[in-house]
């Protein structure tokens, strides 16, 4: 009994309370948090945030491209959100004539405004918990088409809370007429670049803007010269007054994968198994790419958005393992598994839930890692998707002609460099077979290195013979003997057993997951004072926390807002990520801010980016940063290094949200793009 106790009190202070600044909550259940809310400093009431019949602050949030938030800031569709989620929107619109991610890009009037073919934004319309309904014995299915019908929306879908002890049904409008309006040179919009990706003290005006078309009568429609501006239901008003330290703050958005509930096992594996031999192998490829790019100013270029791609990540990866080490994540769970062992002990339903829970992950891990470093190893060739798909679609008895062929080479050898690859290559084909348990290599690829001597001999043998990245179009006679379409048939196999456990975390093989519904049913019954927020599934959530700074190591306080100072002290025109606009220096040098002006120091500088405790992950970027009254303060774009493994455990002590405050945007946007008629528009007088 004293040793349950003791257990308990270990492991309870521990997880047993949500501190105010954890969790994502669902919008249409927030009444159970305002009270905590107002007491931080919220002014408003839940149904402002979210109400079915009225219009409330959801209305003025969307899903950005699939993976991103934005948000509106004028009555015509005007619509914000990081530089980074708008990207590959200006990249698309970009040429050498008319480069907007190194020149910035200003639309002076509406009709200058550029159409992105593809781009979506997703308003939700309405939420609501049919767990009832479908326990009643609803039809899934006839509850979304329904629900389609009358909120006259094109998307729906019921997803799992808590592991699906709750159903959530979420009705979605989606615009397809999206104009890009205005985005800052990359110098301000990606100025650190991976450099100071995951890292606080920030400066990156990380923000672009679009706007969002509708038909004649303000609903969704595809692009047309006809479309005219959208109306929301809601918009945000931008604050011009800024952030103090200890102001409250709120996160609304679409927050993407986090596993909070997870048991030892799965952080055991995340912070010892996976991330080492992802990020061992990702600093491979980096340093060749690296490499390769301070040779030569094209390969730079070309280079520049996958090295930001796989760098993002890696960077993560480190700060997650080590974040969660630092905790004593693994051992904490375990304490926990421990006194809840003990507690259902005599409960039939749950005394054996753990070692089934244990059995499932000693099952699956080895097959899920088996998956992870293929995508790591071999995935990380990038020859081998253009060598797989010849393989697929001619087993599939398809006629590869000269035109498909030409698209294939388009989605595959985009910027591509044959050296780099090669290099890669080498090394990642070595990896795996130094990795992977012998049994899964295929029987074909341990014969070729056999052959040739080593791993490293048999990938220089097939970039010395290989026709698919030099010759076109190919006859079949040809890809057909070829030796890289040839390796990439030998992973068929492979290939469809890694479907098997293609789920966002090894908790979500169904096998494993399949416990987690019983789990999360009896941690709610055992552990009475713990406050219990779902897992973010890109599904639209809450996060609300206070405007903070943070210790980063002992006797190393890192302040809460950066200025234009620190710009300024990194400017270098001899680094890349670290050059900014030439106007940008003069403004400085003139001591030119205007309206933007701050005090600081006794001096005078311009606000950049700020900190706070709001609890974000991946898919939170771009969403708006709102002060106790709704307005918006700032753009989330990132969590510095030390907060990264808040998907696993959130530590109220050190992790930060990372916004840029929105007077940079507006300074930006008016000194800099001299856009001010947009200022006007988002009505700052
Ligand atoms: N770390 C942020 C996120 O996870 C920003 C990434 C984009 N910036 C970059 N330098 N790669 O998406
Ligand atoms: N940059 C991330 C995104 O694109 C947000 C940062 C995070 O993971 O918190 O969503």
């Amino acid at each position: 009994m004293i040793k349950r106790l003791f257990l308990c009190a270990l492991a309870c202070i521990t997880f047993a309370t949500a501190t105010a600044d954890e969790g994502m909550w669902l919008p249409n259940n927030i009444k159970s948090r305002i009270k905590e809310m107002r007491k931080m400093g919220f002014k408003l009431k839940a149904d402002d945030i979210y109400s079915d019949d009225k219009a409330s602050l959801k209305d003025a949030v969307v899903q950005f491209g699939g993976g991103c938030t934005g948000e509106f800031i004028s009555p015509d569709g005007l619509l914000i959100t990081n530089h980074h989620c708008g990207y590959s929107s200006i990249q698309k619109l970009s040429s050498v004539e008319h480069d907007y991610l190194t020149d910035g890009f200003w639309a002076m009037s509406r009709s200058e405004e550029l159409p992105v073919p593809g781009l979506t934004v997703t308003l939700l319309v309405k939420m609501e918990d049919v767990t009832a309904r479908i326990a009643a014995g609803e039809n899934e299915a006839t509850i979304i088409e329904e629900a389609k019908k009358k909120h006259n929306a094109d998307k729906a879908s019921i997803e799992p809370i808590y592991y699906g002890n709750q159903k959530v049904l979420y009705v979605y409008r989606t615009f397809r007429d999206v104009r890009l309006v205005g985005a800052p040179p990359s110098s301000i919009g990606k100025f650190g670049g991976d450099t100071d990706n995951w890292v606080w003290p920030r400066h990156t005006g990380d923000f672009s803007i679009f706007r969002v078309y509708a038909d004649a009568d303000n609903e969704p429609a595809e692009y047309s010269e006809n479309n005219v501006p959208y109306h929301p239901a809601r918009h945000f008003k931008v604050s011009t007054k800024g952030v103090e330290e200890g102001d409250f703050t709120m996160i609304y958005g679409f927050p993407g994968n986090t596993q909070e509930y997870v048991t030892a096992d799965a952080v055991e594996y995340v912070a010892e198994v996976s991330n080492p031999m992802k990020i061992a192998l990702r600093t491979i490829r980096l340093d060749i790419i690296s490499e390769a790019q301070s040779k030569d100013v094209a390969t730079r270029i070309a280079y520049a958005a996958k090295h930001a791609n796989i760098a993002n990540a890696w960077k993560k990866w480190q700060g997650e393992s080590l974040g969660l080490g630092k905790l004593g994540t693994v051992e904490k769970k375990k304490e926990y598994e421990k006194a809840f062992a003990a507690w259902a002990a005599d409960k039939p339903q749950y005394a054996n839930l753990l070692d089934s829970m244990h059995a499932a992950y000693k099952e699956v891990i080895p097959h899920y890692f088996a998956r992870e470093l293929f995508n790591e190893s071999i995935l990380g060739m990038e020859f081998f998707n253009f060598a797989y798909w010849f393989h697929i679609y001619d087993a599939a008895g398809h006629k590869l002609t000269a035109d498909k062929q030409a698209e294939a080479r388009k989605t595959y050898l985009n910027d591509y460099r044959k050296e780099i690859d090669h290099a890669i290559s080498r090394r990642m084909l070595s990896e795996y077979i130094a990795r992977m348990p012998k049994e899964n290599v295929p029987a074909p690829l341990v014969a070729a290195i056999k052959e040739h001597g080593t791993p490293e001999a048999f990938v220089d043998y097939m970039f010395a013979n290989t026709r698919i990245l030099t010759e076109y179009p190919l006859t079949r006679e040809k890809y057909i003997a070829d030796p890289m379409v040839q390796f990439a048939g030998w992973f068929a196999d492979a290939l469809a057993h890694n479907r098997k456990y293609a789920y966002r975390n090894l908790s979500n093989v169904p096998a494993i997951e399949k416990w987690y519904r019983t789990y999360m049913q009896a941690l709610r019954e055992w552990d009475k004072e713990r406050a219990f927020y779902p897992d973010a599934n890109f599904t639209l959530r809450v996060a609300y926390g206070t405007v903070t700074g943070y210790e980063n190591a002992d006797g190393e306080y890192h302040t809460h807002l950066t200025t234009l100072d620190g710009i300024i002290a990194k400017d270098n025109p001899e680094i890349y990520d670290y050059d900014i606009p030439q106007s940008l220096r003069d403004i400085y040098k003139n001591k030119d801010y205007g309206r933007w002006a701050i005090g600081k120091n006794g001096k005078q500088s311009v606000p950049v980016c700020f900190l706070a405790s709001n609890h974000t992950t991946g898919g939170n970027s771009g969403s708006p940063v709102l002060n106790g009254k709704g307005e918006l303060v700032g753009i989330n774009f990132d969590r510095t290094w030390r907060s990264t493994m808040s998907d696993i455990e959130f530590d109220p002590t050190i992790c930060r949200n990372i916004s840029v405050d929105i007077r940079y945007v507006l300074f930006v946007v008016d000194r800099i793009g001299g856009a001010g008629y947009l200022l006007e528009e988002m009505g700052i007088k």
